[in-house]
This record gives C-alpha cells, sequence and structure tokens, in this order.
C-alpha cells in the first residue's frame, strides 16, 4: 500500500452543507472521460500537459446553430472564422459540416486554399489585406469586405489592372446600444463614412457593392443587439436600393454569439447566461423576413466562431507542486500557464479533478509553471485537496487558445482529436527546442566560442549549429 502523502494541518472554514439562496452547493464534478476515452491514458499515451478537441462536439453545435438559423430562413451560410481555431483538423471538420472559410490574413487565406476550399467560399475580412493576397482573391471570386477607403483605391487599381468589375462588400460599424461598440473596423455608419464608401464604389467603373458585413463585438449576451444591427443595415440596403437601384446579394452579420464559458465578471454561470442560437436566430431572421421581399432574400452569412468551437475543446493539465499561500490560501502549481491559456485572463475557465478525491473543497489559486507572477490562472476555486501527479481538465478551451498562444518559457504540448469512431488523431505535435532553432540563427563567430562543447550532451537534432548561409561578411 502507498503511503498517503502529509500536508501541514490549517484551520478554515467549513462551508460545505450550508445552504445559499440557490439551495445546497453541487458536489464536485469530475472528468475522467472525454468523449468515452479514459483522460488518464490520454495523459499515459500523449503527455500532459495536453489539448484535447471533440470531434463529436464540434458537429454538434455547428449542426445547431445551422438548424437554429435554417429553421427561420431560407438562405443561410456559416463561414468559419479561421482565427478562432485554425489547426487543419478543426477547419477540415467545418468544411465538411459544410461551413465556407471565414479568413482575415494573406496566410488564412492560404491555409483555406490549402484546405480545398473554392476561392468563391471564402470570405475575406480584416483590416489589412496585402495587395498580393487581393489580387489572387479577386481572381479567385473570393467574397471580399472592405474596410477602409486605401482597400477601396486598391481594389479599384486591381479591377482596372485585370480589366474586370469586383464585386465587393463593405464592413460596417455602428451604434447598437452596446458598450463600448466596436468603432475601429469598417465605415462608421452614423457619421457617413459607410454611405461615402458606397458612393465611391458605385461610382467607380470597376466595383459594384453586392453586400454588408458587420462584426459588432465578441462574447454578446444580448440578441437585440443583433437586432439593432441587422435592422441597421437593412435600412442601409434600402437606402443603396434608392439610390443605385442595387439588390444587395449578402448581409453578413459576422461572430460573436457568447459561448458557454464564464467571464470572468459574471455573477452566474455562462451556461445560464448564454443565450441559445435560437434566440439569436430568432432577433436576427426576424428583421431580415421583414425588410425584404420573400423572392429577393439576400444570403444571410455568419461568422460563428466561439460560441461552435469553445466547449469542443479541453486542456489535460498535471499538479506539480502545491503550497500554502501566506494568504492561508492553498496553492495549485500546474504543467499548463497563461502562455497556453490566453482566455484565462478573462475567463474563469472550468477546473475538473480526474482523479477520485474527497468530497471536502477548499478554496485555491492555481498557477501555471512559468516563472512569472502573472501566471494565474484562477485566482480563486474551490477544488478538493490535490497532490502532486493529479490531473485536472480544464474546459471551455477550444476558441482562441490555439491560436493566441505563445512559446513561452515552455513549449506548446501536443493537441488530439477524438473522431466520431473514438480514433484519437494527433493533430498537432508537442513542440521541442528544436522548434526554436528552426527559425534561430546562430552567426559563425558565437558559434566559434562556444563551439558545441557542451552541445555534445544534446542529441544531434538540438545542437546549436551556426547557419552557414546567414553568415554576413
Ligand atoms: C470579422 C470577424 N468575424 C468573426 C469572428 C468570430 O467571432 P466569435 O468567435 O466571437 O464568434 C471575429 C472575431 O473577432 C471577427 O473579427
Amino acid at each position: 500500500m502507498s503511503k498517503e502523502s502529509y500536508e501541514k494541518p490549517s484551520i478554515i472554514r467549513h462551508t460545505i452543507g450550508t445552504m445559499n439562496e440557490f439551495g445546497r452547493p453541487s458536489g464536485q464534478k469530475r472528468c475522467e472521460k472525454i468523449d468515452g476515452i479514459s483522460v488518464e491514458q490520454l495523459v499515459k499515451n500523449h503527455g500532459s500537459p495536453l489539448v484535447v478537441f471533440s470531434e463529436a462536439s464540434i458537429r454538434k453545435r455547428h449542426a445547431a446553430l445551422q438548424r437554429a438559423f435554417e429553421l427561420r430562413y431560407p438562405k443561410v451560410q456559416i463561414a468559419w472564422s479561421y482565427k478562432t481555431n485554425y489547426q487543419k483538423a478543426i477547419c477540415a471538420v467545418m468544411h465538411d459540416e459544410g461551413s465556407f472559410a471565414e479568413v482575415v490574413s494573406e496566410y488564412e487565406y492560404e491555409m483555406a486554399i490549402n484546405l480545398g476550399v473554392e476561392g468563391k467560399k471564402i470570405i475575406y475580412n480584416g483590416p489589412h489585406k496585402p495587395e498580393p493576397s487581393l489580387i489572387t482573391a479577386v481572381q479567385q471570386g473570393t467574397i471580399i469586405n472592405i474596410d477602409n477607403f486605401e482597400e477601396v483605391y486598391l481594389l479599384e487599381k486591381i479591377a482596372d489592372s485585370l480589366n474586370r468589375t469586383v464585386e465587393v462588400g463593405i464592413r460596417i460599424n455602428m451604434d447598437t446600444g452596446m458598450y463600448p461598440a466596436w468603432d475601429r473596423f469598417g465605415f462608421n455608419l452614423e457619421n457617413g463614412q459607410a454611405d461615402e464608401a458606397a458612393e465611391r464604389i458605385m461610382s467607380s467603373k470597376k466595383l459594384k457593392l453586392t453586400g454588408l458585413h458587420s462584426h459588432i463585438g465578441t462574447f454578446i449576451l444580448e440578441p437585440r443587439f443583433y437586432q439593432q444591427a441587422v435592422l441597421n443595415l437593412c435600412g442601409f440596403a434600402g437606402r443603396m436600393k434608392e439610390k443605385f437601384k442595387i439588390d444587395l446579394k449578402y448581409m453578413d452579420i459576422g461572430g460573436g454569439f457568447a459561448s458557454r464559458n464564464r467571464l470572468k465578471s459574471t455573477y452566474l454561470p455562462t451556461t445560464d447566461l448564454a443565450p441559445d442560437f435560437d434566440s439569436f436566430a430568432e432577433a436576427i431572421c426576424s428583421v431580415l423576413l421583414n425588410s425584404f421581399p420573400k423572392d429577393n432574400l439576400p444570403i444571410l452569412f455568419l461568422e460563428t466562431g466561439r460560441a461552435i468551437i469553445d466547449e469542443a475543446g479541453y486542456l489535460i493539465t498535471t499538479v506539480e507542486a502545491t503550497k500554502r499561500l501566506p494568504t492561508g490560501l492553498r496553492a495549485l502549481v500546474l504543467d499548463a500557464g497563461v502562455n497556453i491559456m490566453v482566455t484565462s485572463f478573462w475567463y474563469d475557465l472550468e477546473m475538473l479533478p480526474v482523479q477520485k478525491k474527497s468530497t471536502f473543497l477548499e478554496d485555491h489559486v492555481v498557477f501555471g509553471p512559468l516563472c512569472m507572477q502573472i501566471d494565474v490562472i484562477r485566482d480563486l476555486i474551490k477544488l478538493p485537496v490535490l497532490s502532486k501527479g493529479d490531473n485536472l481538465v480544464i474546459r471551455p478551451f477550444g476558441a482562441y487558445n490555439t491560436t493566441q498562444w505563445m512559446q513561452f518559457i515552455k513549449m506548446r504540448p501536443a493537441i488530439v482529436m477524438i473522431g466520431m469512431l473514438k480514433e484519437v488523431d494527433i493533430i498537432r505535435e508537442a513542440e521541442d527546442v528544436s522548434y526554436l532553432h528552426q527559425k534561430d540563427h546562430l552567426p559563425e563567430r558565437f558559434a566559434r566560442k562556444t563551439n558545441g562543447k557542451n552541445s555534445k550532451l544534446l542529441p544531434k537534432h538540438l545542437k546549436m549549429v551556426p547557419d552557414k548561409k546567414k553568415i554576413i561578411g
């Protein structure tokens, strides 16, 4: 029998079993399995920390979004927001579900093309679209939403040089009653810039306005803000019809629906706060149906990101150390920090023990492994008493973490996806030091000094070798 680990006793207030206005606190949940696969087994096979995606969950949320809108509006098209998560396998699942690609950089554009997405099924957004990528986009019939006047002029030039008419959309920002309003992208409605942009486009011989785009913000908990945005867009479309006799082909309302993560400032969990897809769909589609004739409805594009993918992602971590802080709080040091959990800065991510523990819960602070004061994943959370080697599953983890994460002090871990047949595929390998060395160059003069003395101790692929091609002089 193994010996129980010892920890010096401390006195804390006992809260278990007491009632509050919501009733008796529920017991601590655990997460032994993800999609039927044992978490301990996943760690054994792939190490810790480990990011896990559930293909079933992605497909379920994508289908739920599609269904909620299709039930109410006949022309709906989802476009997967690459920046929310651009692992190839994740994008491939989205495209398999019928999503177009929504990209905001030349690299994302390339990724979509490499995954076999046709140019005309890509929506190209963003405040900076380099000229070569815009030329390709025009040639491939991509849906382009213009962000600023410089882009209008550039597209006029491209259309001229290719000697063709280019259909474009414009991004519009506006006051929807939401605070703060996102006003840095696109043309403002209230100050007349959106009208000016449309005038300029329609007066140019080579561009044609065919769509409107707005993305009013992110993690939006109120469908009424979308309702106001769509009302404004429809009003604008009406003016375009009067002025230029054009029927717009699409209305793109961007992304922004809240996922079931928990914002730090909210008292109730977002599972109780976040409207479902039906509520958003009702608010949006009712305005569209009332604004256009039934036989001439524009396509409704949705660029929903976090609300599809967030819950499909998990991060498995391991407790590496425990501490008692001067405040009296117990602390855990995990093997995964804020560099791979960027969303922990604004979410209270859920943390579920894997192994069976006592039902007694204690307030904890949870740190990551970085030698940085800011590496705090939860500043206060009730957890059972865990020991070194115990696992915690952190969720929802699917949105923005694996695109915004950074290699800092620690390398980024592997990502696996559990498929529909419970197959576990590695969709991104764990990084090691060779990942850094790929782009890092040691000039010959330094290499001569160090000349690999210590690197003899390292395996060949990790040795610091000067790059001959980069030597100057
Ligand atoms: C233009 C655009 N579309 C879609 C999205 C996806 O937003 P979300 O993940 O909040 O649904 C974003 C994210 O910021 C965006 O900028």
